[in-house]
């Protein structure tokens, strides 16, 4: 049988990867449709897939395109943007009148337990699992980042039983993804690039706030096993329930201490790792870091949420995942860590300096 899959964000790092994995799937056969913003983005997509997807023009304000196309699908991955409210209000609304059977994957992202930006501020010890801490993500502040989407997403399951609906809410996500345009992460290779631009790498105050991570190929893996098991009618949490981190888990962990675990990060070392690539490709004097205040992060990457992306804490374990059969491959710490520096050398060859 061909499942119809409608996929948003699909020019994009996560979404690229999830596009390949559908196109790649030795399972099960999808005809996809994607979202795109305009011709040229089509015209990327058609030739990068071998017209191995159909396109459709529109952005994520176009909510009677997006409503229609959720209403013709089988399966709709929503992975373009996390705080897009009439995007997924439109899902909502479109997810709610159905009643053929449609499976939702929707992206969230571990910003949503971020703790607040502030001076002095320890590591914390505390983490959250997305089965045993599900009722506290559930009443999450509506302030916090990507929460308010969360809400409407992870309400319709209860409106509407036919709708099968999960989210993935990835980590700090590293990795070279598989996909067709956007093909490098956010945190990381934006904390190189503003480092440039700040002749020296940086850290929000002493940086010294853990984050969970997870390798791309890893989280691509983890949309397939959801629509597959959805697919094939098998009982996985879904709904309220449905919250799949994307990070990794540690087996037999022991107390939780204010040290990172080998599946997580300091973005203070992160920022130490920033300036050792860059001042041995000569693009900084000094491997130095520089401790910043966050306004004038904000400042430099003119964009206010800037100093959170490295100036909070967010540790998250991704037990649903672990117990419904994912097998992440990219656990070893090497592979976070070699990260940094394949992020550079990608930038360089897109280049992606002195822009
Ligand atoms: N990367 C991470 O570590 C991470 C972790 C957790 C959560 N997230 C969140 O997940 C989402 C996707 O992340 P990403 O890293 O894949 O981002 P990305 O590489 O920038 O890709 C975003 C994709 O969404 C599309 N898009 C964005 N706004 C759109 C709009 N208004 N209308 C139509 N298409 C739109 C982009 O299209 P164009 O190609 O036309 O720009 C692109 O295909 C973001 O909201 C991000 O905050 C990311």
């Amino acid at each position: 049988m061909v499942s119809k899959v409608f996929i948003t964000g699909s020019t994009g790092y996560i979404g690229g990867q999830v596009l390949h994995d559908l196109l790649h799937n030795k399972d099960h056969q999808f005809e996809v449709t994607a979202l795109v913003r305009n011709e040229t983005k089509a015209k990327k997509l058609l030739e990068r897939t071998n017209n191995g997807v159909k396109t459709v023009i529109g952005t994520l304000d176009d909510v009677s395109v997006i409503e229609e196309q959720v209403k013709k699908s089988d399966i709709v991955v929503n992975t373009a943007d996390v705080d897009h409210v009439p995007s997924g209000e439109a899902i909502e609304r479109a997810l709610i009148g159905k009643k053929e059977q449609t499976i939702l994957v929707h992206t969230s992202g571990t910003s949503i337990i971020g703790d607040e930006l502030r001076k002095g501020k320890k590591p914390t010890t505390k983490v959250y699992y997305d089965d045993k801490s599900i009722d506290e993500i559930n009443t999450l502040d509506h302030n916090q980042p990507h929460r308010p989407v969360d809400e409407i997403i992870l309400r319709i399951n209860e409106k509407n039983p036919n709708a099968k609906v999960v989210v993935v809410s990835p980590s700090a996500i590293f990795g070279v993804s598989d996909g067709y345009d956007k093909i490098i992460s956010a945190q990381v290779p934006l904390l190189i690039n503003l480092s440039v631009a700040n002749k020296q790498a940086f850290s929000v105050y002493d940086g010294n706030y853990i984050w969970s991570h997870v390798h791309v190929k890893d989280l691509g893996e983890l949309y397939m096993l959801l629509i597959d098991k959805l697919l094939k009618g098998e009982s996985v949490p879904q709904g309220k329930k449905g919250y799949y981190f994307g990070s990794y888990v540690v087996d037999n962990e022991g107390p939780i201490t204010e040290k990172p675990s080998p599946i997580e990060h300091f973005w203070s070392d992160v920022s130490a790792a920033v300036g050792k690539v860059l001042y041995e490709n000569k693009m900084v004097s000094t491997p130095d870091v520089a401790q910043l205040e966050p306004e004038k992060i904000a400042q430099l990457a003119s964009f206010d949420f800037a100093p959170s992306l490295w100036g909070t804490n967010s540790r998250s374990r991704a037990n649903n995942g672990i117990k419904i059969g994912w097998k992440p491959k990219f656990t070893d710490p090497k592979y976070f860590w070699d990260g940094i520096r394949n992020d550079y050398e990608q930038m360089k060859k897109e280049g992606a300096f002195g822009k």
